[in-house]
């Protein structure tokens, strides 16, 4: 979704923002803009498509100056054009305003401000935020300041702004509701940004503004304040993750980096987490033995790859422990009536944990009275900071658009939270904790195997690519992987791909099944009691000539003897198969993609971090 980089400073502020613009390229977009002040006027840059566009621009018109601000536009209200693109100004240009979120009664706004006389030029939302400051200023607002905090009380619906004006060269104004922003503090310089890895090459400290706040920002230090104008003590944080973080370190793309460090990131998610006191450990979790020995209910949310894994982790959870649980699209969730009391606890999963259908869940339950886990992947982000309890994922920066590395970082959180919880409520004997754990052990190694055996699954990328369709089957623990391989396929390599369960296959998918279609069975097997039931879709599916690819255990035999192409994984507990399977299908997206010439990190129309609904 949109990202934002905003400079007060000593340096020229054009290069800087397109530095932070181009680490935000990974959140998607499909234009870009900045506004510096140069001399006395505010001097506006934009461009539809990848900012190399408008870095070209940049270089025919230069820019200078040491105040400015910088977007790049992921298209909601209006079509992706030069006029739609931010900043966006006010009637005379004097005030200039990127913006990320949407004002949803910007149309209601928009005919009033109409009528005293200001003149739109776009179709955004966003427009009307400069000429509410401009109407406030008019009305006697004494500052602009006061006049952002005047406007932004009539605005709703979700922002984080930056907000330049032409008379104010030496200040940078802020403000957050419900979208991400961040204010990095550097030496006699401050940015603004959606996310720390727009900065991180920058400065070494930032501060995670919360809703409601406006941010008055200079070269020698910031002011915050909320929105009725109470001062806002600046928590400063040191930023936990380094520059080379968001590097491809050699790699092609960032989702090939990201598909390699899956192994080290679960070894180290093991380390973190290993055996003590009888129990996984969960060290600074918010949320004891007690608290789980009294609940009666699991409530998972969340949106795309993150509910996939949510549907892994009600299967553990039922596993292990006499919960119920259900699992849930966030999406679907905040308009439900679900029931809910205080005696549920809501698991809400989240990469970014800027997800907005997942943070209204997470405040949709709170106001039950429930208690929130977050498996979230950024410190800092809004869900880490609302939740009660948050199981950091520590998988680094994921720049890739697609899910990987974060993908399996939530499954091992989802195995070693239900062993936690099972402990605590007494009900998974210690021996069977300590034997599912020894087998967990055995995931990063299998991880590496596959990663080892890529250029087999290049090969068979290679011949299936070019179809219209494939279709990805699984059961049980293997469902939500079937449904994620699939997931991987359509956003990476825009092939159309459909996850099923494969017991659901007779009851209408068979009828796709022809000579053509590539169908990708996930069979492997230790002692999973599905994998026989598996055996006989597959079978149908041959009876149908379908084109079998199957991920199936090492020495399978009876595979060996039904499909057209097979990827071998080695043996891992049912349980924890997923973790090694869906490497696989991560890898065979890739290549499908790479056949199919897409820009994998950056996939069109999608964005990284969904904080609009
Ligand atoms: C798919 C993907 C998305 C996200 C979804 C939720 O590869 O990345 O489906 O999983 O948008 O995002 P988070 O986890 O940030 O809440």
């Amino acid at each position: 979704m949109c990202g934002i980089v905003g400079y007060v400073g000593k340096r020229n502020a054009t290069p800087l923002l397109i530095n932070g613009l181009k680490r935000l390229e990974y959140r998607g977009y499909d234009s870009a803009g900045v506004a510096v002040r140069q001399a006395d006027a505010l001097v506006v840059r934009k461009s539809v498509g990848r900012l190399a566009v408008l870095e070209q621009k940049l270089a025919e018109h230069p820019v200078t100056g040491t105040l400015g601000v910088g977007h790049t536009r992921w298209a909601t209200h209006g079509e992706p054009n030069e006029v739609n693109s931010h900043p966006h100004t006010d009637c005379t240009g004097r005030i200039a305003v990127v913006h990320n979120g949407i004002i949803e009664n910007y149309q209601e706004l928009r005919a009033e401000l109409t009528a005293q006389g200001h003149k739109f030029r776009s179709q955004t939302d966003t427009e009307v935020i400069p000429h509410l400051i401009e109407a406030e200023l008019a009305a006697g607002a004494p500052t602009p300041e006061e006049a952002i905090r005047r406007a932004l009380r009539r605005a709703k619906g979700a922002y984080a702004l930056g907000i330049l004006f032409h008379d104010q060269p030496h200040t940078l104004y802020a403000a957050r509701h419900g979208s991400p922003l961040i204010v990095g503090v550097g030496r006699d310089e401050h940015f603004i940004a959606s996310d720390v890895p727009a900065i991180v090459d920058q400065v070494q400290r930032v501060i995670y503004l919360d809703d409601g706040e406006v941010v008055i920002l200079r070269a020698d230090g910031v002011s915050l304040s909320r929105l009725d104008g109470t001062a806002v003590e600046a928590k400063i944080q040191p930023v936990t993750i380094a520059a080379e973080a968001v590097e491809k370190a050699g790699f092609e793309t960032f989702m090939l980096k990201e598909i390699h460090e899956q192994p080290r990131i679960l070894r180290q998610l093991l380390a973190r987490h290993g055996w003590q006191s009888g129990t996984v450990a969960l060290p600074d979790f918010a949320l004891g033995a007690p608290y789980f020995r009294k609940l009666n209910r699991v409530m998972i949310v969340a949106c795309g790859s993150a509910y996939h894994t949510g549907m892994y982790g009600k299967l553990l959870l039922e596993n292990v422990t006499s919960l119920a649980v259900e699992t849930d699209l966030a999406s679907e969730f905040r308009y439900r009536d679900p029931k809910i009391d205080p005696g549920t606890l809501i698991i809400a999963v989240s990469q970014s944990g800027e997800t907005a259908d997942t943070l209204a869940s997470i405040r949709m339950a709170k106001s039950w009275g429930c208690k929130i886990l977050a498996i979230c992947n950024v410190p800092g982000s809004t869900v880490a900071r609302e939740s009660d309890a948050v199981f950091f994922t520590e998988a680094g920066p994921e720049i890739g658009v697609a899910a990987t590395k974060s993908f399996t970082a939530q499954l091992m959180a989802f195995a070693l939270l239900a062993f936690f919880i099972g402990r605590a409520r007494g009900e998974l004997a210690e021996t069977q904790a300590q034997e599912l754990l020894t087998d967990l052990q055995t995931i990063p190694d299998a991880i590496h195997y596959v990663l080892d055996r890529k250029d087999e699954i290049r090969t068979v990328a290679d011949k299936h690519h070019d179809g219209p369709s494939s279709l990805y089957l699984g059961r049980r623990f293997n469902y939500p992987t079937a449904l994620e391989g699939a997931l991987k396929n359509k956003e990476i390599s825009y092939q159309h791909a459909e996850g099923y369960a494969a017991g659901e296959m007779k009851h209408g998918p068979i009828a796709l099944i022809n000579e053509y279609l590539p169908v990708i069975c996930i069979c492997t097997r230790t002692r999973d009691e599905v994998y026989a039931k598996m055996i006989s879709n597959i079978k149908e599916v041959e009876a149908r000539h379908g084109r079998i690819i199957a991920l199936a255990t090492d020495g399978d035999a009876t595979i060996a003897q039904l499909a057209e192409d097979i990827l071998w994984v080695p043996p891992t507990r049912d349980e924890f198969s997923p973790m090694v399977n869906v490497v696989t299908l991560q890898l065979l997206a890739y290549y499908a993609a790479q056949a199919r010439g897409t820009d994998i990190d950056k996939p069109r129309n999608l964005a990284k971090s969904v904080t609009v609904e």
